[in-house]
């Protein structure tokens, strides 16, 4: 976050990114005193956040599941076109031809398994984008890799996280994967494993994790603050797109110089 003079005093030094991000994921509305330096009245809002993820048999989902408990985005499952695959047959034969058919021919878009036309095809509103998959063979598994391919250009200039999931294999491999089919983004911080002895602490394992991005980098925070000086010493409250509420007496709660005041 930008070193403002305009945010309230206190506020900036007490408040650090996560509890920053976990504000934005409900409305954040700040409030200062009459004596406070004027309030922003242009707010810019922070960069999106989409979670994508491809799961066969659900751990992936289970993830994300905990992941969306933690921030705010917009998530978005990735699904194989053939749905009567079983990946995991004859010694998973069928995950295994599908991974040695992209590494044959990787820049060839036929050596990637078809998908489902995705809900979300224009990636412009994203600042940020979280890639949840998992783990076939020590690499990214297959169905995941075509909606990389496809959409990587998108992804050019974006920030970008990875968590993966697998039985016990590292995850080196994966994350090379996703280097090579994502090539020009910035990666947030390292990928997040999450294997199948500690699964079941995978949200502590998430808030862990999401401090070490940098979101900060990221827009997950308020980008920048406009000073309206015909609003000084108003006191109001204000929505993170600069609206304002109500004044700061109004009942409701509050996070005013960092701490959360109820007026009731
Ligand atoms: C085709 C295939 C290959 C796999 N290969 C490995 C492997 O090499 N090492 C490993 O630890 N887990 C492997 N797994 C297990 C998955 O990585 C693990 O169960 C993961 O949690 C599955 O996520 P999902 O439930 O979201 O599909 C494989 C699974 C499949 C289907």
């Amino acid at each position: 976050m930008e070193n403002s003079p305009y945010l309230c005093s206190g506020f900036q030094n007490r408040m650090n990114m996560k509890q920053i991000f976990m504000l934005l994921a409900a409305v954040l509305l700040t409030a200062c005193s009459k004596d406070d330096e004027v309030k922003a009245a242009t707010v810019q809002e922070a960069g999106k956040t989409l979670v994508v993820y491809y799961s066969y048999t659900n751990n992936c989902h289970e993830i994300v599941t905990s992941l969306t408990n933690q921030i705010q985005a917009d998530v978005m499952r990735i699904e194989p076109a053939d749905k009567t695959q079983k990946y995991e047959a004859n010694n998973y034969a069928i995950g295994t031809a599908l991974l040695n058919a992209i590494k044959a021919n990787p820049n060839d878009a036929a050596s990637y398994p078809a998908i489902d036309p995705v809900s979300i095809t224009d990636l412009s509103q994203y600042q940020n984008i979280i890639i949840v998959t998992p783990l076939w063979w020590s690499q990214m598994a297959a169905i995941m890799q075509t909606y990389l391919f496809n959409y990587s250009a998108q992804m050019a200039g974006k920030n970008v996280a990875l968590i993966v999931s697998s039985h016990s294999s590292g995850i080196s491999g994966v994350v090379a994967d996703a280097k090579r089919l994502v090539p020009d983004c910035t990666w947030m911080g390292d990928a997040l494993w999450i294997n199948a002895s500690n699964h079941s602490n995978r949200a502590s394992l998430i808030q862990n994790w999401l401090p070490t991005l940098n979101f900060e980098s990221g827009t997950n925070a308020v980008k920048s603050l406009t000073p309206d000086p015909s609003r000084r010493g108003e006191g109001s409250i204000y929505t993170l797109s600069g609206k304002r509420l109500a004044q700061a007496s109004a009942r409701g709660i509050y996070i005013e110089n960092g701490i959360k005041r109820i007026a009731q």
